[in-house]
């Protein structure tokens, strides 16, 4: 949820909560008013001052914190074009429920996640708080359904509420410095699902080598979910044409691409493996998430 939408349910939720207070003060002072007009002018004053003063100072502080929150936010994603140290700062939007993820990827999804057979593996590439794949799991165990899923993420800022058997977070390493191995050695396997919201593949200095990553740990029927911002990700050719992310991977035989128009990729395999063409860096300019530009060979 962002920051403007979570000050805004804030207040109207402490105005539910001091509805009763506010209230219960009012009658107290327009009672004694009745029965002593002159003590309770005096009274009246005062109490109008105090909770308009206490309204005031709350609501105040509400907006205080709110700024501070952007400005923590602009330092975290517009101080540095290291996109590691962006990483580092963990300043980001990264407490996305399951709720969340199934609004960017849609029906489909969760009916995706509804067939994982027993033994399925869902990878959730730079899953921040892991509140997806937990509730996700704990749905499963209480179904009594046995599948696995792991949550790769640089910095999760929150313990897991309840372990779960089959549910793991690979936390403070970055993806690149994690063998695959590590990832889908027993018992986990290959992933039939990976999902990327806003993470790794949205920070990385190589995009190329990222999406390499994410086809090797992929079943060869599993699917790649992404939700990032598509035109923040260019790439030049050498004749000067440009491509953003989701056309850039349409011209890669082997994937089947689609996408929708407000930041939705879904990526299958076709048969064999598929060659992810190198990708120079030309530019990285910061942002969350950033701006990469890269160059391509043909
Ligand atoms: C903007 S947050 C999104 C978190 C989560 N997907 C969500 O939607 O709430 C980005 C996440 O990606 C992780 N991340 C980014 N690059 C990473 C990398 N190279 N290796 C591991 N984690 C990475 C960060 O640690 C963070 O958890």
């Amino acid at each position: 949820m962002s920051g403007f939408r979570k000050t805004f349910l804030c207040l109207v939720l402490s105005a539910f909560l001091l509805r009763g207070p506010f209230s219960f003060a009012a009658e107290q002072v327009s009672d004694r008013v009745h029965k002593n007009p002159e003590e309770m002018s005096c009274v009246k004053l005062v109490s109008t001052i105090g909770l308009t003063a206490g309204a005031s100072l709350y609501v105040a502080g509400l907006v205080v914190s709110s700024i501070l929150q952007g400005l923590a936010a602009m330092r975290t994603c517009f101080m540095t074009d290291n996109l590691h140290e962006i990483v580092k700062r963990n300043g980001f939007s990264k407490g996305r429920t399951l709720e969340d993820y199934v609004d960017f990827f849609g029906p489909e999804f969760s009916e995706a996640l509804a067939a994982l057979p027993d033994g399925a593996h869902w990878i959730d590439m730079g899953s921040g708080e892991n509140r997806a794949i937990e509730e996700f799991m704990r749905g499963a165990e209480a179904q009594g359904r046995r599948v696995f899923a792991t949550g790769i993420t640089y910095k999760a800022g929150r313990e897991i509420y309840e372990p779960t058997p089959g549910l793991r977070v690979l936390e403070g390493r970055y993806l690149e410095n994690i063998a695959n191995q590590e990832i889908v050695g027993p018992p986990y396997g290959k992933a039939d699902i990976i999902t990327d919201v806003m993470g790794v593949l949205s920070y990385a200095d190589h995009v190329d080598d990222t999406l390499r990553t994410y086809v090797q740990l992929l079943k060869p029927n599993g699917v790649i979910y992404i939700y990032t911002s598509i035109p923040n990700t260019q790439i030049k050719s050498r004749n000067g044409s440009e491509l953003d992310l989701e056309e850039w991977l349409k011209t890669i035989p082997g994937l089947v691409v689609e996408s929708s128009p407000y930041g939705k990729i879904t990526i299958r395999l076709k048969k064999g493996d598929p060659i992810i063409p190198e990708l120079k860096v030309q530019s990285v300019k910061a942002g969350c998430p950033p701006t990469r530009i890269y160059t391509r060979e043909n």
